[in-house]
């Protein structure tokens, strides 16, 4: 009877464990994976002090790469800055080109994400901030699968362009111009799901 007892509970712990992914968030009833990651995604505005290592960095953007785009054109150019040093580095860079913004402005834009991931499209193709935004969403999702918090960033774009310091830092390639932005970073916080206006959507009969 022991024996059964502990079985059980042994079989009860296997079954919990299974049903948690990176996040430790439960998977969704019927176990799809990928819906319960889209589903539990928030962005994370507050972050653990904990680095992100490369080989976790390098998956999310191969993840990132491969997101559909136009004629494969792939017309994107990413920058990530990953280390404390380069990041109040590309700060410094950020001031001295707009040097009207207030210094926490600036930092706060990036909302104090350990890693900062720069887009740039390319300008002189139409469908460039399509791809870019949905490589963006494969960036998120793929990092989220692997407990990695994101929040898109647009507010930031404007010190970067203002910024000549902080161009040259990023090289980006001629006719491609910071587009969007990505903070990431173990999150620090749950924030509850934002609503969503179900009746955007309509079916066509
Ligand atoms: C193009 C774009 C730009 C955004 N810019 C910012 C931003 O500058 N700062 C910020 O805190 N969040 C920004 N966000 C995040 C949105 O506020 C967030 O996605 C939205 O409120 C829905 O919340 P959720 O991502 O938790 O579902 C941006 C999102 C997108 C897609």
């Amino acid at each position: 009877m022991k024996i059964l007892k502990r079985f059980f509970t042994l079989l009860c712990l296997v079954a919990v464990l299974c049903s948690c992914n990176a996040q430790g968030n439960t998977v969704s009833e019927d176990g799809n994976a990928v819906i319960e990651n889209i589903m539990s995604r928030r962005s994370i505005r507050k972050y653990l002090a904990k680095p992100i290592d490369r080989e976790v960095l390098n998956t999310i953007m191969k993840c990132g790469i491969n997101a559909p785009n136009a004629i494969n054109r792939q017309a994107w150019e990413v920058r990530v800055i990953d280390n404390k040093e380069a990041i109040a580095k590309f700060y410094t860079a950020l001031q001295q080109g707009n040097p009207q913004a207030q210094a926490n402005a600036i930092e706060g834009s990036f909302r104090g994400a350990p890693v900062l991931v720069i887009i740039a499209n390319d300008t002189t193709f139409n469908y460039s901030p399509l791809d870019c935004g949905i490589m963006c969403e494969n960036i998120m999702l793929s990092a989220w699968s692997m407990g990695v918090g994101s929040v898109c960033l647009g507010s930031p774009v404007g010190y970067i362009k203002n910024s000549p310091q902080a161009m040259q830092m990023l090289g980006f390639s001629e006719n491609y111009e910071p587009l969007i932005c990505i903070g990431l970073g173990y999150p620090d916080e749950t924030p509850a799901a934002k609503p969503r206006d179900t009746s955007k959507v309509k079916f066509i009969d």
